[in-house]
């Protein structure tokens, strides 16, 4: 079995390139992102291996199938950049990793929120040049504060359980609501109104885009926390933006951001960053950004591609494809 492996990093090798023996498949790693130039990599490969800023959208999926591609492999949870229904047109079925660890994200997310809180990256850059001065650095108690949490799935219920261990009182807000979880749904607007943090754990939906928005904003607490390590497009930039400049919030700390494509995962530090509302949120001293590293820890990247592999092998051995989305 022959996977053509795209938008390759060094530490994407590690485990697939020892776990691939194991099972007797040959990748070939490209370092380009898939897009519609860059799909003719994958001829003479029965399937694709793609991440989260890849394009897998329908021309590119047409291409894919045209040059004999069998699957389309997501080493990734979310599958929003993925045209579906075009590899369903094809027959070709779409794998992804539901579940690596969720608790790898949540306690980024948590880590994300102890520092916009506590600005342990602003100490670190005082200390470091031996400025011991702490003017400015003033953090809140997260004890008795109240996080919502949107998303109660696997990754926001290992985030409730990380906010309860602070002594967070908990409210959460999920289309489908858990029964079994020992938490207090209430309505959107309750949660945005109520909550001292924010927390994103929800997937991006037709439903879910810009889901924080100016309308969102406007009901939330003065000096309100957000966290987003779901997805960029579940906050409308713009309208944060305009919040912040209005000293409407406390804090935000973003592992997604709306434009990734391109510049995420990417060393711009010789460039002239053309965006410039990223530009403006980095420059702002109460947000904290990060290149959607939530998942990445050793024991997620393993669990990526062991789960990557078994979904080859799946195929291969015409099981049923657990990991297939519909
Ligand atoms: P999950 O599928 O276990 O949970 C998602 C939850 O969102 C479910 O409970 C679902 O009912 C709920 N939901 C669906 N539609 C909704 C709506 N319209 N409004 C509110 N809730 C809705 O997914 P999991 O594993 O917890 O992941 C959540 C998200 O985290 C993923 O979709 C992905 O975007 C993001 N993610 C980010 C990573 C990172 O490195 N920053 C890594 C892995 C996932």
């Amino acid at each position: 079995m022959k996977i053509a492996f795209f938008g390759t990093k060094p530490y994407d090798k590690i485990w697939f390139e020892s776990k691939s023996k194991d099972y007797e498949v040959d990748i070939s790693f490209f370092e380009a992102s898939l897009n519609i130039d860059t799909a003719p990599l994958a001829a003479g490969h029965e399937g694709v291996c793609a991440f989260v800023n890849d394009d897998v959208s329908e021309p590119v999926v047409d291409k894919l199938a045209e040059l004999g591609v069998k699957m389309i492999l997501m080493r990734c949870a979310g599958y929003n950049n993925v045209d579906i229904k075009a590899a369903e047109r094809h027959n070709i079925p779409v794998m992804r990793v539901p579940s690596y660890s969720p608790q790898a994200v949540a306690e980024f997310a948590m880590a994300l929120l102890l520092s916009v809180n506590r600005k342990t990256y602003k100490a670190y850059v005082r200390t470091r040049d031996f400025n011991m001065n702490i003017n400015g650095l003033m953090g809140h108690d997260l004890y008795g504060k109240t996080a919502g949490v949107i998303g109660t799935g696997k990754i926001g219920q290992a985030m409730i359980s990380i906010l309860k261990g602070f002594g967070m009182k908990i409210l959460a807000y999920d289309k489908y609501p858990n029964k079994d979880l020992d938490v207090e749904y209430v309505e959107l607007d309750r949660l945005f109104s109520e909550s001292d943090i924010i927390s994103l754990h929800c997937p991006l939906t037709h439903e879910t885009k810009y889901i924080i928005d100016r309308k969102s904003l406007d009901i939330m607490k003065k000096g309100v926390y957000i966290i987003n390590t779901s997805r960029g497009q579940l906050i409308r930039t713009e309208d944060l933006l305009e919040a912040l400049l209005a000293n409407k919030i406390g804090g935000v700390g973003l592992d997604v951001y709306e434009e990734e494509d391109g510049v995420f995962y990417e060393d711009n530090s010789n460039e002239i960053m053309q965006d410039e509302i990223l530009a403006r949120l980095v420059s702002l001293p109460n947000v904290l950004v990060t290149s959607h590293q939530g998942y990445f820890t050793e024991e997620a990247m393993k669990a990526i591609a062991i789960t990557t592999l078994e979904n080859v092998k799946m195929y291969e051995e015409g099981k049923e494809l657990v990991n297939q989305v519909k």
